[in-house]
């Protein structure tokens, strides 16, 4: 089943002479319990589409449909509710320098008027502890390594249990075995969970974790697995 319908999405960037348009119709579903890798070029137009899935940009052309809902023609109400579906781990982890691990986790769930703050912690606190960071709690972002600064970003992206997870480069910055605890985390939870995770990715270590594979060139999407031996 169908979690994300995409159809003939065009998106572009600019007013007037400067318009540059960088998706260039897209239509893809990705399913429930499936990892679907976006590999891709730089400036292919990857993060631009995940943010469009998100709702974090408005649609100006096509459709996105997600669990039924159309983006495009959804009130303010209705895409609150979207989001709270959608957890995102962005490219650059954007993790709040004044806060320590436990509150930048704890974030999304202050959103949450059924969360109390104790609840919240709790919870913040458990996935923390799923991502072996419990050591790590009390400490400042700038304290934390980088592969730990970026288990702290996907803690905090899936700390109010969301359905759907885009992640946009989540191994990008963390070493080999480091990036493959990640996605095997990500697996997991497509598996036993059933949450249907699209994942933007260069690095191909992690291709085969993928159920479903598609390229973005040039603000085109196709179902071709990236040629071997690409460096994307
Ligand atoms: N805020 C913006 N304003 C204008 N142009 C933008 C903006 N964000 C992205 N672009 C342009 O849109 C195109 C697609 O960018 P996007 O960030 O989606 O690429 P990407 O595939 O995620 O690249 P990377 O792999 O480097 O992260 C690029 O040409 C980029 O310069
Ligand atoms: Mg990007």
């Amino acid at each position: 089943m169908a979690v994300i319908e995409i159809k003939d999405l065009r998106y572009s960037f600019g007013q007037g002479e400067t318009r540059q348009e960088v998706l260039h119709g897209i239509t893809a579903d990705f399913s429930r319990g499936e990892i679907t890798i976006i590999a891709g070029p730089s400036g292919s137009g990857k993060t631009t589409l995940l943010k469009l899935i998100a709702g974090l940009r408005t649609i100006q052309t096509g459709s996105i449909v997600i669990d039924g809902q159309a983006l495009e023609s959804s009130t303010q109400k209705q895409l609150v509710a979207v989001r709270r579906k959608i957890g995102f781990i962005f490219q650059s982890h954007h993790l709040i320098g004044s806060l320590d691990v436990t509150q930048n986790v704890m974030m999304p769930l202050t959103f949450d008027p059924k969360m109390t703050a104790s609840k919240a912690k709790e919870r913040a606190l458990e996935i923390l502890h799923e991502v072996d960071l419990s050591e790590h709690v009390n400490k400042k972002p700038e304290q934390l390594s980088g592969g730990q600064k970026q288990r702290v970003a996907i803690a905090r992206a899936l700390v109010h249990r969301p359905t759907i997870i885009l992640a946009d480069e989540p191994t990008a910055s963390l070493d080999g075995p480091t990036g493959r605890e990640v996605v095997n985390h990500l697996q997991r939870l497509s598996k036993e969970f059933g949450n249907t995770i699209v994942m933007v990715t260069h690095d191909n270590r992690i291709l085969d974790v993928a159920d479903h594979l598609v390229t973005l060139v040039d603000g085109k999407l196709s179902e071709n697995a990236p040629e071997v031996g690409s460096d994307f």
